[in-house]
């Protein structure tokens, strides 16, 4: 290995856009260059119908999988001219894929976007499938990022919370000694309702700062209904997905009203689903003086980071800039280190977040 370079690839289920990053690992951490490279709206149609179960579907899982391996291969391109840094000085590329099914009860998780296209377009070794063999061994498959967390952010004499604000809602705990294990689970949705319902009523990709939910108020009788699916009181291990907090779900509940709210108040009620759900799950573990950083999307979302201050009034809030890497780059940077570590062959899931039998060596590798 003569060469430091790692590239990340994360599509989450946000399908906002596929992040890229450069980073290096040795001798310490850091981040050399990040690109966001746009999802054409035609692809992000075809993801969704795919997170359903629908008529064509292994046609339309092959056709997608090559359509978003080439798009994933034309991200590192771009992100590599940006940068400056030539493809030969990348020692691997770690893709977590666009997930089009979690079913963990079921012992599968796809994620797709070709790893074999990727490593053929880049030249570059590709590792992909991370998932798989935590899901083999009886784990979740999910989340994996803690692990990453653990080793990039763990702090002696400090207890530190990661909340990943993507589509779906993760935390990762970090006890202040490393001989106690860190837990970590999704909590439920992030801003994956706030995103549909605002694209659903007035065609935007998502609520900028949450400047419309704070215009609404918040529906107490939505907000139990809501709150009462069973993925909140369940027991970790436990990952969830756009199976179960969906369009359909969020419409079935407000069917079940006497009289269905305004739709600016819905909105205020999705965002406080997510800021209570996460405030309720970082409550109920005893921390000493914990402290929170955010990343992902959300951690921009003004509104919904007032509304978990709310909840959590005790704990400092803030995000991953005061540990020295932006939110947005987190989960990208995760997937190089996750490839680093396929390579040396060293073991990077958690079986005490995911619940698997043990740790496991995860990742497929497509040499270059
Ligand atoms: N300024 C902002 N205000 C509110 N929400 C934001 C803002 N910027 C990003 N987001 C949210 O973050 C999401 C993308 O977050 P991301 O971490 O990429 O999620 P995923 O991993 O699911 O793709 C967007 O869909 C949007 O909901
Ligand atoms: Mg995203």
């Amino acid at each position: 290995m003569n060469t430091p370079y790692f590239i990340g690839l994360m599509s989450g289920t946000s399908l906002d856009s596929i992040d890229a990053v450069i980073v290096s690992f040795s001798p310490t951490f850091k981040l050399h260059a990040h690109h966001s490279h746009q999802l054409p709206a035609e692809l992000r149609q075809q993801i969704l119908r795919l997170n359903h179960t629908g008529p064509d579907e292994i046609d339309s899982l092959g056709a997608l999988d090559i359509a978003l391996g080439r798009l994933f291969a034309d991200a590192v391109q771009t992100l590599l001219a940006n940068s400056g840094i030539a493809a030969t000085q990348i020692h691997a590329i770690g893709s977590h894929g666009q997930t089009i099914r979690h079913r963990p009860e079921r012992a599968f998780s796809l994620q797709i976007g070709d790893p074999a296209s990727i490593a053929e377009q880049t030249g570059i070794t590709t590792v992909a499938d991370f998932r798989r063999r935590d899901l083999a061994a009886g784990g979740q498959g999910a989340p994996l990022v803690p692990a990453f967390h653990q080793a990039l952010f763990q702090q002696r004499g400090q207890d530190r919370v990661l909340v990943n604000l993507g589509g779906m809602a993760n935390i990762t705990l970090l006890p202040d000694d490393e001989t106690r294990p860190v837990l970590g689970y999704d909590t439920g949705p992030g801003n994956v309702l706030i995103d549909t319902w605002i694209r659903q009523q007035h065609g935007l990709a998502y609520d900028a700062d949450g400047q419309w939910a704070t215009q609404g108020q918040i529906q107490p009788d939505l907000l139990q209904t809501l709150m009462d699916h069973p993925y909140f009181a369940a027991r970790p291990p436990k990952s969830t997905g756009r199976e179960q907090f969906d369009l359909p779900w969020l419409q079935q509940a407000l069917a079940t009203l006497k009289t269905p709210p305004a739709p600016v108040d819905v909105q205020a009620t999705l965002l406080e689903l997510t800021a209570a759900s996460l405030g309720q799950a970082i409550k109920q573990h005893q921390l000493t003086r914990p402290e929170v950083f955010l990343c992902g999307g959300g951690s921009h979302n003004q509104a919904l980071i007032t509304r978990l201050r709310h909840h959590l009034p005790d704990i400092p809030i803030t995000t991953t800039d005061a540990l020295g890497l932006a939110p947005d780059w987190v989960e990208a940077a995760a997937f190089a280190w996750f490839a680093m570590r396929t390579l040396e062959q060293q073991t990077s899931s958690l079986s005490a977040v995911t619940g698997a039998k043990g740790n496991r060596i995860l990742g497929a590798v497509h040499f270059a």
